[in-house]
């Protein structure tokens, strides 16, 4: 198959594909895991598309050799695969489920075996049910028990794991789940979602220090930062874009590389940040230094100023800060409604690394295209959108490596079609196609396009062939 044009990404440059547990292992009630956020959520009616729910996805808890295998023909370096909090601690705190376990104690040795490198995030978004009974993240008691966990998962898995991811995405978990109620726990709260915001950058620090206790090789986290353009340059657009600037990328950012909370949070949210949840000490904690960050990047958001939805700031959603999303792109849409601008990565990129000159190296944790593949009557999927997709991403990763951006890395998201949360199995991301009635794995295109441009990096950066 032939690749567009190559992007030159330097030698020693890695490639890896990412998934995450509730979206393919299915096994929900297996070998005594214990019910999520997720479950609970995708299990009420009206929350997810058609009622769509990840009891199966697919199937990768007893199909994973299948799916290493899958990897290692891809040719990858690294695979990010999530651990399921609550089927390492299926109430969340207390007993350890030994064949929960033994499950990542599996996958990870298939994943040696096959000489890829294993990336473990430890929180992508499937709290366990009994913690959120006891406040969720709104409560510091849920940080302390991520801590935890994060002592068991680092104990077992520590002399094999090369990457640890603490938290994917934390913005979701607080704003999509506790504001916004797109995602579980389904919440629409203004404090709750703030509380949770800063009580996840905590769990995020002291599972940190549980990683170092434990001698944990590289350890990070994953943002999903957003490169922000106004509507226009009215003023009430630009003071839109700071507002935005501070919801989406600073409230992580600042504590995290600048040892302090955004300057702007009081125009954003009107005294609802600055809560009793902090503190003192919490931006040390926060603060500490990592070995890499994450990104996960897809697409470019423009926002224009807004009315608020609710007029008294004090029953304001923390998500309704009076700013509105607009598309001026005119290209070309993803299935997610997505717009495609590759440049606006490397900007992303760029910015971030100019900001803050703390910075650790950057690695990108995900980045993909959700399209309406079909199966031809040959079998094949001819998925030339996601190829253009990914070639001009990728190439936009090289553009800000030539321009002094430190990226080490980049893995694919998806290595499979899986359980898109409350859009269900409607949007397909996968390198693999997957036939949810029979569970059969197929290549796409863009399958052996990546494994084509793995290969060719190596020839041309003369490392080994694998
Ligand atoms: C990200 C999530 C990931 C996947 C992609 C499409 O926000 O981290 O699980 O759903 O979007």
């Amino acid at each position: 198959m032939s690749a567009p044009a190559f992007p030159p990404l330097p030698p020693g440059f890695r490639f890896g594909a990412a998934t995450a547990a509730y979206q393919i292992e299915g096994a929900h009630e297996e070998d005594g895991r214990g019910p999520s956020i997720w479950d609970t959520f995708s299990h009420t009616p009206g929350r997810t598309l058609g009622g769509a729910t990840g009891d199966t996805a697919c199937d990768h808890y007893h199909r994973y050799p299948e799916d290493v295998a899958l990897l290692r023909e891809l040719g990858v370096d690294g695979y990010r695969f999530s651990i399921a909090w609550s089927r390492l601690l299926p109430q969340g705190t207390g007993p350890v489920n030994a064949k929960g376990l033994d499950f990542y104690d599996r996958l990870i040795d298939e994943l040696l075996a096959a000489g890829i490198a294993p990336a473990a995030t430890l929180y992508h978004w499937d709290l366990p049910q009994a913690l959120e009974d006891r406040g969720g993240w709104r409560v510091r008691e849920t940080a302390e028990a991520f801590a935890a966990y994060t002592a068991v998962a680092a104990d077992r898995y520590g002399d094999r794991v090369e990457r640890w991811i603490t938290l994917n995405e934390p913005f979701c978990s607080a704003f999509v789940g506790y504001a916004e109620g797109r995602h579980a726990p389904g919440a629409r709260e203004g404090r709750g979602a703030l509380a949770a915001a800063h009580h996840l950058l905590v769990g995020h620090g002291l599972a940190v220090r549980e990683l170092r206790t434990a001698g944990a090789r590289e350890v990070g986290i994953t943002l999903n930062l957003d490169r922000l353009h106004p509507a226009s340059g009215r003023p009430e657009d630009l003071a839109a874009v700071r507002r935005a600037e501070v919801l989406h990328n600073e409230v992580w950012t600042e504590p995290l590389f600048a040892g302090r909370y955004p300057e702007h949070e009081e125009e954003t949210w009107a005294g609802l940040a600055d809560g009793d949840w902090r503190c003192p000490g919490d931006l040390r904690l926060i603060g500490a230094p990592l070995d890499f960050v994450g990104i996960n990047f897809y697409r470019p958001v423009t926002v224009e100023a807004a009315p608020h939805g609710e007029p008294d700031p004090e029953k304001r959603t923390a998500t309704d800060i009076g700013v509105t999303e607009t598309n001026p792109y005119g290209t070309r849409l993803t299935t997610m409604g997505w717009p495609v601008v590759p440049s606006a990565f490397t900007e992303l990129l760029r910015d971030i690394a100019g900001r803050y000159p703390r910075l650790p190296p950057l690695w990108i944790t995900e980045n993909g295209s959700a399209e309406a593949d079909s199966v031809t009557p040959d079998g094949r999927i001819h998925d030339a959108e996601r190829i253009d997709y990914l070639a001009g991403h990728l190439a936009a990763v090289a553009d800000a490596v030539t321009a002094g951006v430190d990226v080490r890395g980049y893995y694919v998201w998806s290595l499979l079609d899986n359980f898109e949360w409350a859009r269900g199995y409607d949007q397909r991301f996968g390198l693999v196609r997957v036939d949810y009635d029979t569970l059969t794995r197929t290549p796409k295109d863009s399958y052996h396009w990546y494994r084509g441009l793995i290969t060719a990096h190596r020839a041309r950066t003369e490392e080994p062939a694998r």
